[in-house]
């Protein structure tokens, strides 16, 4: 297949990370800009012709790569400050992102909805599944057709291509699953379309809020996003414009939970308690004491964890992305939870190498019953995936001895400076890699 970009990706090497076990965290900790708004947002920068220019944007693998995607349809993109990105999209003439892109990062098929829109057209690799399950695109398609989009499956593309006419058409879409993703593609779709757009049983992440608003500055109308129901007022041209992104509650919520199993007393700066309202009274039913302030989290972690049952659920359920790292801290627990994961198929990937540690943890299905209050033992474990990679660093900061975590290259895709921050925090964690991997598209 063709591409319009000949990329150059640097060779990943062997590297981990050493976690020497029994650390009480305290201190503070600022809480970047959300991967999973910055990624869509990012995207939706296709829908106009022009600059535009994004800030608290986290400088992490799965933003570089989605930067390289841009790259590679012929949008000019470049840092303009710590978090700063500048995408200017005047001379975006490629329609089909790189498959070797797409196959590294899921998030790729985020740029379906905007060049379908703008261009009528848009050729993407298909992103195939990954440790979390299948995770295919069927919504996202389907949204796409019902937008006025053919689809053409090939094996290992797919092809969207507007039936007539040079705008989508306006419609109303019934999601059965409130697919993040689909939601995302739908509403930057329907941006350009000609008409308004209804999405009903739509997303409500506040993922989903933050693109909305940057569709709104853009030109186009969106309201009820974070609601049941969106609906999207297209317009024929949108305009280039300026965003600052929303703190990631997924990497809040990830060291509240290192706070919370060091038995230790840590406060987020820069995030947005509101945004993680089931996540904070589940870390309170532990025993944990959380006090907020609007931009402001504390946790105060007791000795002794008690249990809890969690099923993930799309927001404002618990987030299927704090899952993992919940996990570990319920091996903490003095006694029984039962975890439900409602979301994907595979999401207790850490179950096995958290077992190798010393857990007490029976995986059935979507159901995992962790026996928690064995002392972890430090050991070589492997990261499959983002969160898993969090949990079992978690895992490493209250094991006994070090903890050797591999596949370091998950971890860097979803944390912006993680081994900064957690030493700010008093872990003791070196990194002990080589290099890392990252893309760079050649002149
Ligand atoms: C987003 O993924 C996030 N990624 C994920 O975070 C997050 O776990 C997920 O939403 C759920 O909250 C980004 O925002 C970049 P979905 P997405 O479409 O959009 C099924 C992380 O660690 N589905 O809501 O792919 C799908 O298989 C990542 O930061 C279909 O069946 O999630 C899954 O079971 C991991 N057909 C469920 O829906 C479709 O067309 C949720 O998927 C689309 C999805």
């Amino acid at each position: 297949m063709s591409t319009c970009a000949a990329l150059r990706i640097m060779p990943d090497t062997e590297n981990y990370l050493d976690i020497q076990g029994g650390a009480s965290l305290a201190g503070e900790v600022v809480i970047s800009g959300s991967k999973n708004a910055c990624l869509p947002i990012l995207a939706a920068t296709l829908l106009a012709k022009g600059t535009s220019h994004i800030e608290n944007v986290p400088k992490l693998k799965d933003v570089y790569t989605l930067a390289d995607v841009l790259r590679s349809l012929g949008a000019k993109v470049k840092w303009t400050g710590d978090s700063s990105l500048s995408v200017d999209t005047s001379d975006v003439s490629c329609l089909e992102p790189d498959p070797e892109l797409v196959k590294k990062m899921r998030a790729s098929v985020l740029v379906m909805g905007p060049l379908f829109a703008r261009f009528g057209q848009a050729m993407i690799p298909l992103p195939g599944g990954c440790s979390l399950g299948k995770r295919p695109i069927d919504l996202h398609l389907t949204g796409m057709q019902m937008l006025g989009g053919t689809v053409v499956e090939k094996p290992d593309s797919v092809m969207v291509k507007l039936s007539s006419g040079t705008r989508p058409v306006a419609t109303n879409i019934k999601l059965h699953f409130p697919s993040v993703g689909a939601t995302e593609n739908i509403m930057m779709a329907s941006a350009l379309a000609d008409g308004v757009t209804i999405i009903e049983n739509a997303a409500r992440e506040p993922e989903i809020i933050d693109l909305a608003d940057f569709i709104s500055e853009m030109g186009a109308k969106v309201l009820g996003a974070g609601d049941h129901t969106i609906t999207v007022v297209g317009t024929e041209t949108l305009r280039a414009t300026g965003h600052r992104v929303i703190p990631d509650r997924i990497e809040a919520g990830t060291y509240l939970v290192a706070g919370a199993i060091s038995g230790g007393k840590i406060t987020l700066l820069d995030t947005r308690p509101d945004h993680m309202t089931t996540l904070l009274n589940q870390l309170a039913s532990t025993g944990c004491k959380i006090t907020t302030e609007p931009d402001r989290i504390t946790i105060d972690a007791p000795d002794v964890i008690r249990p809890t049952d969690v099923r993930t659920l799309p927001y404002p359920g618990f987030p299927t992305d704090v899952q993992p790292q919940f996990m570990a801290l319920m091996v903490k627990a003095a006694g029984e939870s039962l975890f439900v994961e409602k979301i994907f198929e595979r999401r207790f990937l850490a179950a096995d190498d958290l077992i190798r540690m010393g857990a007490d943890i029976r995986v059935l299905e979507n159901c995992a019953l962790i026996n928690g209050g064995k002392r972890l033992t430090g050991c070589e474990v492997q990261a499959t995936d983002i969160r898993a990679a969090a949990a079992l660093m978690i895992a490493g900061i209250w094991a006994e001895g070090t903890t050797r975590l591999k596949g370091l290259e998950h971890f860097y895709r979803g944390y912006e400076r993680p081994i900064e921050k957690l030493t700010g925090l008093g872990v003791k964690i070196k990194d002990a890699s080589e290099k890392h991997s990252h893309s760079e598209v050649s002149s």
